[in-house]
């Protein structure tokens, strides 16, 4: 097979790189309102911060959930923002040992946010120190071996714990059980993608008129990550092909050239589509032997290609497997099945 992925420079990738970091710390809302989108997720924050203000007590624990690059990183910096604490921030794998909660966690003041992102990837043995602390807000330390052992109970500050996910069934039933709140991500349309393109433009002094912003947001995957990433790169081509301003047509021009199509599915994307639709008849095909076929993980697939896939209609989670639908079909110009006869009718 002649598949070249260059998974390592993927423009419409939605999990983070390192020049992400640099590129979004500036464009991040502060504030509730500053944030666009995700109307309900913020109707509900707003109410329990407030609430949590008002009592003055520390806001009951948090869960985001979502595909990557929607803005769980972002909210949580809000909330932290919005209660005026501080945010400590840290992830899931990054946290190895038991001993290393312990040290996150003793280090709080009363209110402050922990935000572990990836929080599906705690092992075990960490995972068991969170319980208590979240519950109860305190830990069992134990030190030594055999007779020297010893066992400290130490109390913690209230604090919030506000977790981030891609995959909430991941999550074991009793640290599901101890967030008070949870809350679930959509993926931005369009319109809301524009508003933050036309923000995060401004922010940088980029000139961008509504319609070329729209086209960016268009082609952005519902992801706001993306669309930060794009406009980079279409700016680039609108001060090289033209006078500097993103209009229609040198957005359009700029992510044609970067073979992003018109629903933001790069070229990965569609040789995926096409690997399931040429090798295996549109599917139904399992998920472990589609990733092996297009040299991918599972979970890539999972967490990655299909939120977006599934959104715009084009593929199908099966009990049997994936299935290619027919607007995917469409889309690369093929013919979907049942249809062969009809257009041999037509023509
Ligand atoms: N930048 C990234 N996500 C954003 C959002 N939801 N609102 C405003 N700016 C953003």
């Amino acid at each position: 097979m002649d598949f070249e992925f260059d998974l390592e420079n993927r423009i419409v990738d939605p999990e983070g790189i390192p020049e992400d970091t640099e590129l979004e710390n500036p464009l991040r809302p502060k504030v509730l309102s500053e944030y666009i989108g995700q109307e309900k997720v913020k109707e509900n924050l707003s109410v329990f911060i407030e609430a949590a203000k008002l009592r003055k007590e520390s806001l009951d624990h948090v869960l985001l959930y979502g595909p990557p690059g929607l803005g769980k990183t972002t909210l949580a910096g809000i909330i932290a923002n919005e209660l005026n604490v501080n945010i400590r921030i840290t992830s899931g794998p990054a946290i190895e040992k038991p001993g290393d909660l312990a040290a996150l966690l003793t280090n709080l003041n009363t209110g402050d946010v922990l935000f572990i992102d990836e929080i599906h990837r705690l092992s075990r043995s960490v995972e068991e120190i969170l319980y208590p602390a979240m519950e109860d807000f305190a830990i069992d330390i134990i030190t030594g071996k055999g007779q020297m052992a010893a066992s400290y109970h130490l109390p913690l500050p209230r604090f919030t714990l506000v977790g981030a996910t891609t995959r909430a069934g991941q999550l074991t039933a009793p640290l599901r059980d101890r967030f008070g709140v949870v809350l679930r991500l959509e993926m931005y349309t369009p319109e809301e993608l524009a508003t933050i393109v036309r923000r995060s433009a401004s922010i940088l002094n980029i000139p961008v008129d509504q319609e070329g912003a729209l086209e960016i947001a268009s082609r952005s995957r519902g992801t706001p990550r993306i669309a930060n990433r794009l406009l980079k790169r279409v700016r680039d081509f609108a001060q090289v092909i033209s006078d500097g301003l993103i209009t229609y047509e040198t957005a359009k021009t700029a992510l044609d050239r970067l073979e992003i199509d018109e629903l933001g599915l790069d070229a990965n994307d569609r040789r995926m589509l096409d690997t399931l639709i040429r090798y295996y008849k549109g599917g139904p095909v399992g998920l472990e032997t589609l990733a092996a076929a297009i040299g991918e993980e599972a979970v890539t697939i999972e967490d990655v290609y299909e939120p977006y896939l599934m959104q715009i209609g084009f593929l199908n989670r099966t009990p049997r497997g994936r299935c290619a639908t027919h607007a995917a079909y469409l889309h690369l110009g093929l013919t979907p099945p049942g249809m062969e006869a009809a257009q041999q009718k037509l023509f």
